[in-house]
């Protein structure tokens, strides 16, 4: 099985670039920068990763961030991501930015998006690894602010597919981004949220009806209203699950009770993520060994799930199919 993941084509749909920093490239980064952290070692750093709840983990995340200064500092970050990806087949993948997580600390926006986008560039050519840009608003922050970044983004608008919406979930709804959401679909951009994570199944409806999202960023609690689950059936709106993220931020206690079978067993198009890889233990293929092993997954299981990964991202429908063809020859060959 396991060498059947690793080999498996698939993509990734629930990246957060800064959630991909690993302590020895922070360690790197910051001495660059004459940054002094408050960790005296890579294994002090990975003894403080033991969460409770998701805001806090975002304590550290947005500190781990904050040694990114320069356009290098962002290209390293995320080629080094793309790297990994090339090596466990993950063909495609749609990748989170906070421009916000820097923009308040004064680095400005065309800094972060010059640096993940050349290394994005880069990447294609020199691995072969496709990917593209989501623009997250964080969510603790006012509807004004992320206007502001709307506003920043637009220069660059040929560079991002997508709006996100993430960061401390609970106490800020969907419904206070109604605006600015509008605005961002009608400079072109695809609407998605984190909903449902530790949120109840409201935010989930809130994210449909009002933002009119096309994905849905975890999702979890949706499993608490049937009507919610018949309804993103029904729109045919896929859920991206991170198991790891999930059990290190207490949203599910273990992940042999994941409910992702029984998501799949309703009829919700779910995905395989790896959320925050640097923080919760496991790139992609470990979210989907580990998931496999504590759920029983068959084969025709992953496949489902892999397949799943390529259509619903944002891609259009030719290169969805060049990757789906390529996934076909795959499960044909080693079912
Ligand atoms: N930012 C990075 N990871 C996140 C998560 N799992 N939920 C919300 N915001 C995030
Ligand atoms: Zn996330």
């Amino acid at each position: 099985m396991k060498n059947f993941i690793e080999n498996l084509p698939k993509a990734e749909l629930h990246l957060h670039i800064e959630g991909s920093f690993e302590p020895e490239l922070m360690f790197k980064i910051a001495q660059r920068n004459n940054i002094k952290i408050k960790y005296k070692s890579i294994e002090e750093i990975r003894e403080a990763y033991q969460f409770d709840c998701l805001q806090d983990f975002l304590d550290i995340y947005y500190q781990g961030a904050g040694v990114l200064i320069t356009e290098q500092d962002f290209y390293d970050l995320t080629y080094s991501y793309l790297e990994k990806c090339a090596v466990q087949n993950v063909r495609h993948t749609e990748i989170m930015f906070d421009p916000q997580t820097h923009t308040e600390r004064g680095i400005a926006f065309k800094t972060v998006i010059n640096g993940i986008s050349k290394a994005c560039t880069a990447a294609k050519k020199e691995l072969g690894v496709s990917s593209l840009l989501i623009m997250s608003y964080l969510r603790h922050l006012s509807e004004a602010d992320a206007f502001k970044t709307l506003e920043q983004s637009l220069p660059y608008k040929h560079l991002i597919a997508a709006v996100g919406l993430d960061s401390s979930e609970k106490g800020n709804p969907p419904s206070k981004f109604k605006k600015v959401f509008e605005a961002s679909i009608k400079e072109g951009y695809i609407p998605l949220a984190h909903a449902g994570e530790e949120g109840s199944s409201e935010y989930i409806w809130e994210a449909l009806d009002l933002l009119k999202i096309k994905r849905i960023d975890h999702g979890n609690n949706c499993l608490q209203d049937d009507k919610l689950i018949q309804e993103i059936i029904k729109r045919d709106i896929a859920l991206t699950v991170c198991p790891l993220s999930n059990t290190a931020l207490q949203v599910v206690h273990d992940l042999k009770n994941h409910p992702l079978k029984k998501m799949m067993d309703l009829g919700l198009k779910t995905t395989i993520n790896s959320d925050d890889p640097a923080y919760f233990g496991g790139q992609v293929n470990q979210n989907y060994i580990e998931i496999q092993e504590a759920l029983n997954l068959s084969k025709q299981d992953l496949y489902d799930l892999a397949k799943n990964s390529f259509q619903y991202s944002l891609l259009d429908d030719k290169t969805i199919q060049f990757y789906l063809d390529e996934l076909e020859v795959y499960y044909t060959k080693n079912k």
